[in-house]
């Protein structure tokens, strides 16, 4: 019977020929898509649901507002189906399709909070659901995640008591401090490499958008100065010019139209000289330019925020964490023509002592009480905990400039530590 088998796939193998070299008939109906195709239409249609619609229908046991059904699982390939919110070849019968082009969905949140009444999807957008339904449905691939940290190479034996991470062009920078001192070094690869790195950690790090260097801002107490050096691979190097005044809530971020830098203080002391305290309620940036550092523009936030970190994400907006009454903003703030359009999402921390984005603003860190959380970026906010970690001795946490994942480093027993990465997602 095999033969059989064997000689019929011979022959359809044979017909597939022989229709390629035949003339193509008329009124062909559309061709069955390939594998190949199947999975990027799948994946383009998942990526427009998890990119517009998954904030308000994702997260299980979340209600978007107002809603009474509540559709809580609009990336479970089954339930769409099962539910007919998707009737794969029938685009007319698929409610998920028709919403959109009523426009109906998806909404944007209004300033308060709530889903408003409009907001579309661009004609790509609507395209990608649309050619996906009339090829079949077919299933998309489960993206990966990957929701735990894994060690990264075997423990050290180093008694640390304190530990800083800093993000670098090149890897992760660390200062670690133990009875004899700081100890300074990069982690490249899997392993850590002793760096000259200088003497004392400095407050925050920015990869330069030249991809090969790596700025870090220092106070110096003393002179009540903030100044920044430039890490190359191999050295640090100063950056001649100072700014006067020792800043709380510092960050730095790559600058724009050509400056190389900008500094933007966040907190709401400024100290500017010995005796001098200025409480400022807003936020101040200085911008390192070709011709040293000149103020920046910082939009105008409400007074009661505290600021915790910012950075510059893709096309130039700025996303910044902040604090109110305890509770942590998360703010994606977006310069339009004439104001600040700030979207925001809150949610209520115990303590939190780490707030970082990566450098695209993708992926959200918070170490709330000693533990690393990660949230991965959603359109209106950042979604659910991807990772909660429950480090017993957690050191310190930082972005991995070089290998796009997040370095944490923690006490392993008395004499070693360990450290570990966690890559937030993976497409
Ligand atoms: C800002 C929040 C928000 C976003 C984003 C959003 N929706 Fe909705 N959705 C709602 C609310 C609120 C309801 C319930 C109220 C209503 O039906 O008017 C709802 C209801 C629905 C329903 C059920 C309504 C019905 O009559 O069957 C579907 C289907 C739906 N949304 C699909 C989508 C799709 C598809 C997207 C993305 C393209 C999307 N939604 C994006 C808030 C949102």
């Amino acid at each position: 019977m095999r033969w059989l088998a064997t000689f019929a796939a011979l022959a359809a193998a044979v017909s597939i020929l022989l229709a390629q070299d035949a003339p193509a008939p008329e009124a062909e109906k559309p061709a069955e898509p390939a594998a190949a195709e199947k999975t990027a239409l799948a994946s383009a249609a998942y990526f427009v649901l998890r990119n517009r619609c998954w904030n308000c229908h994702g997260e299980p046991g979340k209600k978007a507002w107002g809603e009474t059904v509540p559709l809580d699982w609009i990336l479970d390939y089954d339930r769409l189906i099962e539910a007919k919110l998707v009737v794969p070849g029938k685009v007319k019968e698929s409610r998920l399709v028709y919403m959109t082009v009523l426009g109906k969905m998806p909404r944007a949140y209004d300033e308060h909070g709530k889903p408003g009444k409009t907001a579309e999807l661009s004609e790509p957008e609507q395209a990608a659901l649309t050619n996906w339904v009339r090829a079949g449905a077919p299933r998309w691939p489960e993206p990966k995640y990957t929701h735990e940290w894994v060690p990264v190479g075997a423990p050290e034996e180093m008694a640390a008591s304190q530990a800083h991470l800093f993000t670098a062009h090149d890897g992760v920078l660390r200062f670690m401090k133990s009875d004899e001192g700081w100890s300074t070094a990069v982690l490249r690869g899997e392993s850590w490499q002793p760096a000259p790195l200088g003497e004392a950690p400095p407050v925050t790090s920015t990869p330069a958008a030249d991809g090969r260097t790596t700025w870090l801002t220092a106070t110096d107490a003393k002179a009540r100065q903030t100044f920044v050096v430039r890490w190359d691979g191999t050295k640090v190097e100063p950056v001649k010019e100072r700014i006067d005044g020792v800043f709380e809530g510092l960050s730095l971020m790559p600058g724009r139209d050509g400056n190389l830098v900008e500094l933007a203080a966040l907190g709401r002391r400024v100290i500017v000289n010995d005796t001098d305290e200025i409480f400022q309620p807003g936020a101040v940036s200085h911008v390192l330019g070709p011709n040293g550092w000149k103020p920046g523009e910082l939009p105008k936030f409400p007074a009661t925020w505290v600021f915790r970190h910012v950075t510059r994400g893709k096309d130039g907006r700025l996303v910044l964490l902040a604090e109110k009454d305890r509770r942590n903003i998360a703010a994606v703030i977006e310069q339009t023509a004439q104001d600040w359009d700030i979207q925001r999402w809150e949610w209520t921390g115990n303590r939190i002592t780490k707030l970082q984005f990566d450098p695209q603003a993708e992926s959200l860190l918070a170490v709330v009480d000693g533990q690393a959380q990660i949230r991965r970026r959603a359109p209106d906010g950042f979604g659910p905990v991807a990772a909660f970690q429950p480090f017993a001795g957690l050191l310190d946490c930082a972005w991995d400039g070089a290998r796009t994942r997040w370095t944490a480093l923690a006490t392993l027993g008395e004499d070693h530590t360990q450290t570990w990465a966690l890559v937030p997602w993976r497409k």
